[in-house]
């Protein structure tokens, strides 16, 4: 039997997974990292605890791997988007990764807008300017830590790195390129015009390959700290969402995603690259060739929940944490909940709005609190699928992954909000099962990443809409939109007091 290896580095661990030729998951292996917060809106990383935790959770995998090593073939990799890491002359790190959900770059996003303008800016990225974007953060250090951005040689995205230290060479690909706002997507190169606008060189920005293609092979020393065969193969991988999409076989015209990790998303398959959604949805490159997807994304979804749960219930585990909130009706007897708790992305896109409940009344419990945070998250999600729908798509059945497919009530809620039928599938292993796609299909396991999919991915149970909840919460959802707009203002005013 042989196999592969999908990294999956997230945004608060790297999960790795041994996948085997059926697409069955042989073994899996978890190491955690901190964020470094030092203030309200920032969220950085060091990139030297990537690579650690993936080098010290591989040699473990290997450890405990009773085949011969040289079974398994290939790795490749699923990573956290938009972070910055900046390299030296010498490929040393300059600084912390500023990471995908920091939100200092407020000002530099202005001034993007005032440099290239909205439209044109959207012709060539697809994409508005986001604080959590890559170009952003660039010339935040341009700004305030001048020297740093005279000595960078490269920069490269998060599992860009990490794959630099295992192999030595020095790649990007498209679809997490496409999230740095300096590609120019539909060409599918990098945009001469954004990077003369902000003098960036280009030598700054990586060579582009495609997600499944073979960069080389694991170098010496990692081979020796790890146990990996020095032939392994590695293939370049690709952006989070993208690899979430491909290993639950998002790869073909109508199939929509909804992922729930620390971010939550609703991803839909794109074949064609000149649709225009106004920069409402984010509009990438798949990690299947000449693919794209377009996605909106709910900022802290997973992070809404595990926040209040650590906040209010640290010592309890998540079901326990969850149990009644089945028996607490849809709209949870009044009480609203708003996850902009990190500000919010789709469809506001503002750093500045924070959460709220609201409704509070001295009849709820705490498993009121806890399905309403659930029921807040699929609103902001639903969004998302509202934009879609405006836009003419067809969304009436999606595939749910992530912390949102782990919990009975949370799938149904789903099925309800959304109005679609709901899908979960038998092994949902979500980024990592991509990567290890993108590994098996560039080692020549299968002629299509689709190929792949019919082999690796099935459903294991549906979700169908029930019509009462259907219509309280399309009657929720209306209010649901509305606290945003009355409680903006608020929220600007309070800006001054947090930390
Ligand atoms: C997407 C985004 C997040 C990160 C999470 O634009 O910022 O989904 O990819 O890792």
């Amino acid at each position: 039997m042989k196999y592969v290896i999908g990294v999956d580095l997230g945004t608060s661990a790297v999960k790795i997974l041994l996948v085997n030729q059926n697409g069955e998951v042989a073994q899996e292996v978890s190491k955690s990292y901190p964020l470094i917060i030092e203030k309200s809106g920032y969220s950085e990383q060091n990139p030297e605890e990537w690579v650690a935790k993936t080098t010290e959770g591989l040699a473990e995998l290997v450890q405990a791997f009773e085949g011969d090593v040289k079974d398994i073939e290939g790795i490749s990799f699923s990573g956290q988007m938009h972070g910055l890491v900046l390299l030296d002359e010498a490929n040393q790190v300059l600084r912390n990764a500023i990471l995908w959900n920091d939100t200092r770059t407020t000002k530099q996003c202005q001034e993007i807008y005032e440099v290239v303008g909205q439209e044109k800016l959207l012709e060539i990225t697809k994409n508005p300017a986001l604080e959590g974007f890559t170009l952003p953060k660039i010339l935040w250090v341009k700004e305030n830590e001048p020297e740093t951005f005279k000595s960078a040689s490269v920069f490269m995205l998060p599992k860009d790195y990490l794959r630099y230290r295992i192999t030595g060479n020095i790649h990007m690909e498209y679809s997490d390129a496409a999230g740095t706002l300096m590609l120019n997507v539909s060409k599918r190169e990098w945009s001469p015009e954004i990077l003369h606008l902000f003098g960036i060189a280009p030598e700054l920005c990586p060579p582009l390959v495609e997600s499944h293609a073979c960069v080389g092979t694991v170098t010496v020393e990692f081979a020796q700290a790890t146990g990996l065969s020095e032939a392994t193969q590695v293939f370049a991988g690709g952006a989070d969402n993208a690899c979430g999409a491909i290993g639950s076989g998002i790869l073909s015209e109508g199939k929509t995603l909804c992922s729930i990790g620390t971010s939550g998303v609703v991803l839909s398959y794109e074949e064609r690259n000149d649709l225009d959604f106004e920069g409402k949805v984010h509009y990438f490159n798949h990690g299947e060739e000449n693919t794209y997807y377009t996605m909106g994304v709910t900022l802290a979804a997973g992070y809404s929940l595990s926040w209040f749960k650590d906040t209010f219930a640290k010592e309890e585990a998540f079901d326990q944490f969850l149990e009644g909130v089945d028996g607490v009706p849809a709209g949870s007897d009044g009480l609203l909940f708003t996850p902009y708790i990190v500000g919010e992305r789709t469809p506001h896109a503002d750093s500045t709005i924070r959460g709220s409940f609201i409704g509070m009344d001295a009849g709820h419990e705490r498993k009121h609190f806890a399905r309403a945070v659930l029921e807040g998250i699929t609103f902001s999600l639903n969004e998302s699928i509202e934009i879609f729908r405006n836009s003419g798509k067809t969304i009436d059945s999606i595939i749910s992954i992530g912390g949102g497919a782990k919990n009975e009530t949370w799938l149904q809620m789903q099925a309800d909000i959304f109005n679609a039928k709901i899908e979960k599938l038998t092994s949902e292993q979500g980024p990592g099962m991509g990567a290890a796609m993108l590994a098996a299909y560039g080692c020549g396991w299968f002629t299509s990443l689709k190929e792949c999919a019919q082999s690796f991915i099935q459903t294991s149970k549906t979700y169908h809409p029930i019509k009462e909840n259907v219509e309280a919460y399309q009657k929720l959802f209306s209010i649901y939109q509305e606290v945003y707009t009355q409680t903006k203002v608020l929220n600007d005013q309070l800006k001054e007091f947090r930390r």
